[in-house]
């Protein structure tokens, strides 16, 4: 327990206690908890080549002590500061009703149809900025501690099926129910109340016990012959886009399926998904892991160069 709290050394925990109930009561859910980010995180750090764990240090400010989770939901945490309000509809990607496909040149735009302005867009934007920093040709008007915030967070948002939902529910946001006993909504389920809920069930609301399971299941567990195929990557840019074309598979065949209005999930809907959500925790470790390796490369597969040069900003 004494780690998680490490860096709010600035807080008492007390503080720190009342700051997260005040953000609690913030309506709109704002992408996976703090925990789904933060094993998102640790995931990908522990599978950094020497290379991107050392550029990752570098940019990390010395207050977290290299630890690039400690940072992961500060996007999060912006997106409605004044400064940061672009930054607001980076975090998702609103697809048509019931459509059940992504397709970037329709759906990644904001509200006001500004294109590239969502999750896939923005993991874009800042793995090519990161690119131009290890190639020494970065733009200075870019701050390269940002963009690799930014991407991490991101990396962890575009896995959440619920951030490639449907449009008119704000990817269920707007689908209020109950979990269990107490109320909640479709998205925020899928943020929040699932991971709790295993937290509470398996791990002795431990989640350092489960990052654990997670990493073991990685490493040499139910997905270790799958993660070549995760992080396998020709072209940056499908890459991303097939990404979200899963998550948006998922919100279909596992978040809306057999979800109303007003209704109560529990152990039911809670059981089968479990396991989705935790693969997708770590898929997008290992993918986060993946592009942060290739763009700190030292021999800079043509790949990452190439998608740089067109890539938006
Ligand atoms: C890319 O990042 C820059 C700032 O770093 C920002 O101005 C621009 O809007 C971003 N675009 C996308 C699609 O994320
Ligand atoms: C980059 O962004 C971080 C986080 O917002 C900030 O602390 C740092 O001062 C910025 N660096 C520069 C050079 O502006
Ligand atoms: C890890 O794999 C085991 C099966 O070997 C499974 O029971 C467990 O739920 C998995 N844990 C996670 C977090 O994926
Ligand atoms: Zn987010």
């Amino acid at each position: 327990m004494e780690k998680k709290y490490r860096y709010f050394g600035r807080f008492s925990f007390h503080w720190f206690v009342l700051l997260a109930f005040v953000c609690s009561l913030v309506p709109r859910a704002q992408g996976w908890s703090k925990e789904g980010h933060i094993m998102t995180c640790q995931i990908a750090q522990a599978l950094l080549k020497p290379e991107a764990a050392e550029a990752v240090r570098n940019l990390l400010p010395h207050n977290v002590d290299g630890d690039l989770s400690a940072l992961c939901v500060w996007p999060d945490q912006v997106r409605h500061w004044y400064r940061y309000r672009w930054t607001s509809p980076l975090h998702f990607i609103d697809t048509p009703d019931n459509a059940c496909t992504f397709d970037y040149s329709r759906d990644c735009h904001d509200q006001h149809g500004l294109k590239n302005m969502c999750v896939a867009g923005a993991i874009q934007n800042f793995t090519s900025q990161l690119s131009h920093y290890t190639e020494g040709t970065s733009d200075r008007r870019y701050n390269m501690t940002e963009a690799l915030l930014f991407l991490s967070h991101f990396m962890g948002d575009i896995h959440q099926p619920m951030h490639v939902g449907f449009t008119t529910d704000e990817g269920g946001n707007t689908i209020d129910l109950r979990w269990y006993k107490h109320k909640s909504n479709l998205h925020h389920v899928w943020d929040r109340e699932i991971i709790q809920q295993a937290m509470k069930d398996y791990y002795d609301k431990d989640m350092e016990l489960l990052l654990q399971d997670i990493q073991g299941n990685i490493t040499d567990g139910i997905w270790s012959d799958d993660v070549t195929s995760w992080k396998h990557c020709d072209d940056q840019r499908s890459c991303i886009n097939k990404y979200a074309t899963e998550s948006i598979n998922i919100a279909c065949k596992w978040g809306y399926k057999d979800v109303g209005v007003g209704e109560t999930l529990a152990e039911d809907y809670f059981l089968p998904r479990l396991p989705v959500v935790e693969k997708r925790i770590a898929q997008g470790g290992v993918r986060l892991a993946a592009i942060l390796n290739r763009v700190f490369s030292s021999d800079q597969e043509t790949e990452v160069a190439d998608e740089a040069s067109h890539s938006p900003t």
